[in-house]
């Protein structure tokens, strides 16, 4: 499996009739991958980010993670539907003996939740998990992420514990969740 970028990977049509892509991240994305974080952040999304990011800083990014795909130690793809990126899942696989632990990080944009993107997005990329022999996934979130804790559990994660207190929510201390899935 090589994670060439761009490559269509998966295509569905959701039930308000538009079509999405689950395509790997290429170059030219930064553009669309910034007004995604962006908005989370402006939304106050509990995501770990909570600082607007610059063209530059998104490049930057983008252009590291084509490098980590290039080198099998990140899969990234993107959800578009008319040519706006409205979702982005990466697995960040592990070095050394946790070569076949990968860690998730998701997010999907506001107005296209709920439409199945991010479970669409989170099977595709479980196959490619398989392909190249990483089988277990981890993530973590704000456990007061209601959405993100019914998501990870509708997914078939299982809960190790939480971390108390270890996130700074705008000023408000939240416990970190973890979890984890075997996918073989
Ligand atoms: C969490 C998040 C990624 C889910 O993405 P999504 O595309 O809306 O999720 P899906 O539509 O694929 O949902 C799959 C299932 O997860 C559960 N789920 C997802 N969002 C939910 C919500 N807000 N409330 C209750 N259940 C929810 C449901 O069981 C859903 O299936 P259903 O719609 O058939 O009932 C999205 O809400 C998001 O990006 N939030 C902001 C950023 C964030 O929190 N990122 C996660 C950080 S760990």
């Amino acid at each position: 499996m090589i994670f060439t970028e761009g490559k269509v990977i998966d295509k569905f049509v959701l039930k308000n009739g538009e079509e999405v892509v689950i395509r790997f991240v290429k170059r030219s994305d930064a553009k669309g991958l910034l007004k995604l974080i962006n908005s989370l952040v402006a939304e106050r999304a509990k995501i770990l980010d909570n600082k607007k990011y610059t063209l530059g800083e998104e490049k930057k990014w983008v252009k590291e993670a084509i490098g980590n795909s290039n080198e099998k130690r990140l899969i990234y793809v993107c959800a578009e539907s008319s040519g706006m990126i409205i979702g982005g899942l990466g697995i960040r696989i592990g070095r050394g003996a946790t070569y076949r632990i990968g860690e998730l990080g998701l997010s999907v944009s506001h107005d296209y939740r709920r439409f199945g993107i991010a479970k669409k997005m989170l099977g595709t990329v479980e196959k490619i998990c398989k392909d190249i022999y990483v089988d277990m996934i981890y993530s973590s979130y704000f456990a007061n992420n209601r959405a993100s804790m019914i998501f990870h559990r509708k997914m078939g994660f299982k809960k190790v514990g939480k971390i108390p207190k270890a996130l700074d929510y705008y000023g408000k201390w939240v416990d970190l969740m973890l979890v984890y899935k075997k996918l073989k």
